[in-house]
């Protein structure tokens, strides 16, 4: 035990010790050493408190919360000086304009900087609205003449906020809290060609850049101008070209909004658009957060939902969503609802913080005494119960989405006395099945089990999860892409070695997959049925004792006339199917 807790608190001081800028890599982010998916959400009167004491509540809530970015107003400007005690950033004037650095001015933000950083959560502090409330960019047409449209290229009105942003990117350019600078707040040019915003953001991001070379740049835009469909919110009118922008050399990550109720559409909307944002950022190499979103009525339902969505493409270019907005009680009240604000503590919150921000990696920072007890536990669990299995379902849709032959299987071990040895990891949570079931998983829709091996994901995924026991189904979508045989079962090799790398007595159940019969690929059954033949005799060859693989055959007697809905995934029947072929493989790796 002894030796058990001095390797523990080396592990510690090695994770606190990393501290660094939040990043991208590839099209996810990496915040404190940890590259994944993360959940936050947004505050924009937190900027405005004037009790530190609420600050910092407002910061412990989010922490224990599990929410790890906090999207923050960073501007504040007013056409005249308001009366003392009222917080304002920045006067505006054609006679000489003022940046406000006392305590009623930035000092609020160096405190709400230096709680984040207290509590490891990670802010993104924008430089400007559109919109007028707090000034915005009306409060430099004001003072420098010209409309919203000419902003953009206005010299006066450019001159200032680059002091602006000088003066606010200059007090935390060294802070590890920082998550990203934001250009602006939900820019717009109504009717102008792309290119003025376009232009613009690339002369403020190689500005910014020249300021800071460490931190995130994004825009802050929300997501309009998208090839894809045609309603509104995909439309270039409002003078934003999403694919373009992300090709802006500066800018780090892409940003969309999403507020079907305001747009004119259904909320069933939203999954289409954040997948064809998803589907430009992965194009682009760069992340996307889905910044802003909100419904004000069924919010947990149509949100839930919505959060899934973004989940299920955490490696298809999605790596973060942040609600619209934080609620809190604060010593002066409730803060302001204004309809799709989510109160800390409320059910709405279980729903859409707890349950949610749970399956988005490393929530919680390595600081205070009870998370170095946490630390410190889930680094010894695993030895002191030696006895419990983690087992890890790994695939494609018919695994993840919504994958509830799990849920059957789960049901099926509880009823053969299997009730408190087995634990399913992943970084994926369980969708609804409709009863509650451990479902963590790896099942990512869309994936190809040679996309797994091109883009090195499995290695990520096993560190995090641990499993002793890993069941792959995979290859549906690489023989609807015509990947052949030989080429999936070099990717299955690929992923036995990295399982064997996590574990060297790791058991490996590998499907020999469920038949296809799409509308869209005729040709597809066959060659389901030529990877299914090559299976068992490349799992020999790459058989071991230590580490044993079984094939498991989930082909036999799956019809997929009567076990599908669509040809590929399965439907009550097939789920009972799938649950059936699993658990008896499952039962004996298991022991
Ligand atoms: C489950 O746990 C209890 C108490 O922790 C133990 O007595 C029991 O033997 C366990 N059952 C199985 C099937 O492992
Ligand atoms: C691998 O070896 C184990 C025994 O160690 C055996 O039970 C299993 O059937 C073998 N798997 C294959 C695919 O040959």
């Amino acid at each position: 035990m002894k030796s058990i807790l001095a390797l523990g608190l080396g592990l510690l001081s090695l994770a606190t010790a990393q501290t660094s800028f939040p990043k991208a890599d590839g099209t996810r982010f990496n915040i404190d050493g940890k590259t994944g998916y993360f959940a936050g959400t947004n505050s924009y009167w937190i900027s405005f408190l004037t009790n530190n004491r609420d600050v910092d509540l407002v910061l412990d809530h989010l922490q224990t919360s599990g929410l790890k970015i906090l999207r923050i107003w960073g501007f504040n400007d007013v056409n005249s000086r308001p009366n003392s005690g009222t917080v304002w950033f920045q006067l505006l004037q054609s006679s000489g304009s003022q940046i406000n650095t006392g305590a009623d001015g930035l000092q609020r933000l160096d405190y709400i900087v230096k709680s984040a950083e207290q509590r490891g959560v990670k802010l993104i502090i924008n430089f400007v609205n559109y919109w007028d409330d707090y000034g915005g960019m009306k409060a430099y047409t004001t003072a420098f003449g010209g409309s919203k449209e000419g902003w953009y290229t206005n010299a006066r009105a450019q001159e200032q906020y680059k002091k602006y942003i000088a003066a606010v990117v200059s007090r935390y350019v060294n802070s590890p809290a920082i998550f990203a600078w934001e250009l602006a707040n939900e820019p717009r040019c109504k009717g102008c060609n792309t290119d003025v915003i376009f232009k613009w953001a690339t002369d403020i991001s190689n500005y910014v850049r020249s300021l800071d070379p460490n931190h995130m740049i994004t825009l802050g835009d929300e997501g309009f101008g998208l090839a894809g469909a045609t309603t509104y919110p995909y439309q270039y009118g409002e003078g934003t070209d999403f694919a373009k922008n992300l090709g802006v050399k500066n800018l780090d990550f892409g940003t969309f909004h999403m507020y079907p109720q305001h747009w004119g559409v259904p909320n069933s909307f939203g999954a289409g658009w954040i997948r064809d944002h998803a589907a430009a950022c992965k194009k682009a190499g760069k992340p996307c957060m889905l910044e802003e979103y909100g419904v004000s009525t069924d919010q947990c339902n149509v949100q839930k939902g919505w959060q899934a969505a973004s989940r299920q493409l955490a490696t298809e270019g999605m790596s973060s969503d942040l609600f619209w907005q934080w609620g809190d009680q604060l010593s002066s009240g409730r803060t302001h609802n204004d309809g799709f604000t989510i109160y800390y503590g409320s059910s709405q919150a279980t729903c859409l913080v707890t349950d949610h921000s749970t399956v988005a990696m490393f929530s919680k920072p390595l600081t205070g005494l009870v998370p170095l007890l946490c630390a410190l536990l889930t680094f010894i669990t695993p030895i002191m119960s030696q006895s419990q299995v983690r087992i890890m379902a790994l695939g494609d849709s018919i695994t993840g989405s919504p994958g509830c032959w799990r849920a059957l299987l789960y049901r099926r071990l509880q009823t053969a006395g299997i009730t408190n040895n087995t634990k399913f990891v992943g970084s994926l949570p369980a969708q609804g099945c409709g009863f509650p079931y451990d479902g963590a998983n790896e099942g990512h829709g869309g994936i190809l089990a040679t996309q797994i091996v091109s883009q090195k994901l499995l290695p990520g995924w096993l560190s995090s999860a641990k499993p002793d026991v890993v069941m792959m189904h995979l290859g549906t979508n690489d023989v609807w892409n015509n990947r052949s045989p030989e080429e999936i079962l070099v990717a299955y090799g690929q992923m036995v070695d990295w399982m064997r790398e996590s574990k060297a007595s790791i058991k490996i159940l590998v499907a020999q997959i469920i038949p296809m019969n799409p509308p869209n690929c005729r040709e597809c059954g066959q060659r389901v049925q030529n990877l299914n033949k090559a299976i068992p005799g490349w799992a020999a060859g790459k058989n071991s004792t230590e580490s044993p693989i079984t094939v498991v055959d989930c082909w036999t007697g799956f019809d997929t006339s009567r076990m599908t809905g669509d040809g590929v995934h399965p439907n009550n029947a097939g789920n009972e199917k799938l649950a059936g072929c699993w658990f008896e493989p499952l039962v004996k790796a298991i022991k």
